[in-house]
């Protein structure tokens, strides 16, 4: 098909489909390798093809180099890390689209949020995470989530490094129970820091302690290739954590936030420095606040200049906000249904999305078989390509999760390991001060001073954090905090913070 013969490196997606339904060999769909840092959608209901899509773009990176990182909700990514098995539909299918099929197992690296399932453990700072992505996994409102910015920016600005949940509801504690400082942040009140702090005990209940402290993930880990050249693939395992998709999706954000921070800027690179699949999309968009959304299409847009790709896999384009749709590049979009009133709306909202074309797409997207898309690319020069019904290539790894011992082998042979395999406890701020002053306490009551009234567990770490927070000692050690970080705290688009590593 015309508009798809570029002279540099591709992705080949597959064949385009004739109108009398049989693939054309002759007729390659695909993506230049330089215009991966242009974003793009898979779209498609359950069961269309959108994750093996995702897989066939995957591993056609990895074997050009381009490491690749993405988000596995439901386990079935893991199969990158085996060879795909022959069989007759996948031979059929190659000969279909012109694909030399053999099967190939990529290089791999598991990934697991907080420790929780398998894989490397990856965990953030609460310094680092931020208000805004931390207001968004509370649910926070947006009166909250500013009271919540306020607070980050306090303990910013007295050098508090707030590594773990602990630190965080330390020092909300602290405001809340000295209303003279809590005048002082300004606009933050007792009510609702109230109400973040019961929501933080809340999630801490629910085990969230695992995702927040050290060793913080350095996302720049994820820009690594194998001795062969292959780009590594990162696979972030998120069965374990199904259950609580605020958080992982947030994660996801905070880790191209990250990412963002730490890269340089490199323009339009001739091939990615990543590319970045965010599986589950839509859960990030609903229910987020306007700051948060304002956050989430300015990182698109900026990150391409680090030559990163963001490739967003969700079920329809709806899902998407207006603002980040029109900066995604390359649609991949597999068969819509069309059995509800609400399904032929979104179809018809799908269809006003695409360029103009000779197709029926409103028929097509919902006649399209399982493993076809309606596609449409950024060409070399940037102009969108004709809009192509494509039979998609199989993927060459497996497409069934990988068998346990195999993950376990790659997992156990991690260069990662060691440096992020164990937690680490580090005294932050609210450790190192309540010790402090407990050693500065002891001297008196062995000059007999007269016995302190005893007091209930609760008095007595206000009074410890009180005293601390108000004493010399705590500013000479938020002087060192600060300039152990390198520098003060600055917050980037996201709120979130990047510590000199
Ligand atoms: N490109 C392809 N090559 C070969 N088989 C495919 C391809 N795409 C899809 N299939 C077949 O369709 C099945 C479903 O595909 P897939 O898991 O990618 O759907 P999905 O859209 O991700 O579904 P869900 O929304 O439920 O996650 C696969 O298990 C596979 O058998
Ligand atoms: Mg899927």
């Amino acid at each position: 098909m015309k508009g798809y013969d570029f002279p540099g490196p591709a992705l080949e997606l597959g064949a385009l489909v004739k109108d009398d339904g049989t693939a054309d060999p002759s007729s390659p769909i695909r993506v230049p390798l330089a215009m991966m840092n242009r974003h793009g959608l898979v779209a498609g209901a359950t069961g269309t093809g959108k994750t093996k899509t995702l897989q066939l773009m995957a591993e056609q990176l990895s074997g050009q180099g381009v490491p690749v990182f993405l988000a596995d909700v439901k386990g079935d990514l893991s199969g990158m890390a085996s060879p795909g098995l022959p069989s007759d539909r996948t031979a059929r299918r190659a000969a279909e689209v012109g694909q030399t099929w053999a099967g190939t197992a990529c290089p791999v690296e598991f990934y697991s949020l907080g420790g929780i399932g398998e894989g490397v453990p990856l965990r953030a700072t609460m310094t680092a995470f931020g208000p805004t992505l931390l207001a968004k996994v509370l649910g926070l409102n947006e009166t909250q989530e500013s009271s919540l910015g306020l607070i980050f920016y306090f303990a910013d600005k007295h050098g508090m490094p707030l590594l773990d949940l602990k630190d965080l509801i330390a020092v909300i504690q602290y405001l809340t129970d000295t209303p003279e400082v809590l005048k002082g942040v300004g606009g933050l009140s007792g009510a609702t820091a109230g109400v973040i702090l019961r929501a933080l005990i809340n999630f801490q209940s629910q085990g969230a302690d695992a995702f927040f402290g050290e060793p913080e993930f350095d996302a720049r880990d994820l820009l690594r290739q194998a001795p062969d050249g292959r780009g590594f693939v990162s696979i972030l395992e998120l069965p374990a954590v199904q259950d609580r998709p605020r958080l992982f999706s947030t994660f996801l954000m905070w880790l191209l936030a990250d990412l963002f921070e730490a890269l340089p800027e490199v323009g339009d690179p001739d091939k990615p420095k990543l590319v970045f699949f965010f599986d589950e999309a839509h859960l990030l968009f609903s229910d987020a606040s306007r700051a948060f959304l304002e956050s989430i299409t300015q990182t698109v847009r900026l990150i391409r200049s680090k030559g990163v790709g963001v490739f967003l896999v969700t079920q329809t384009p709806k899902d998407v906000p207006a603002d980040v749709l029109a900066q995604l590049g390359a649609r991949v979009q597999h068969a819509l249904r069309a059995f509800t009133p609400q399904d032929a709306k979104d179809l018809r909202a799908t269809v006003s999305t695409f360029p103009e074309s000779s197709y029926d797409l409103q028929r097509l997207l919902t006649e399209l078989g399982i493993g076809e898309a309606v596609v449409t690319v950024l060409s070399e020069s940037g102009a969108p390509t004709p809009v192509a019904w494509t039979r998609l290539r199989a993927p060459q790894s497996l497409m069934a999760p990988s068998d346990p011992s195999v993950v376990h082998e790659v997992i156990a042979a991690s260069p990662l390991q060691a440096k992020y395999g164990t937690a680490v406890d580090r005294e932050s701020a609210y450790e190192m001060l309540s010790a402090r002053l407990a050693a500065h306490e002891a001297p008196a009551d062995s000059y007999g001073a007269p016995p302190k009234e005893p007091r209930r567990e609760e008095e007595q770490k206000k009074s410890v954090l009180e005293n601390v927070l108000g004493s010399s000692e705590f500013h000479a050690m938020a002087r060192s905090a600060a300039s152990a970080l390198g520098r003060e705290i600055t917050r980037s688009i996201f709120g979130t913070a990047r510590r000199r590593r």
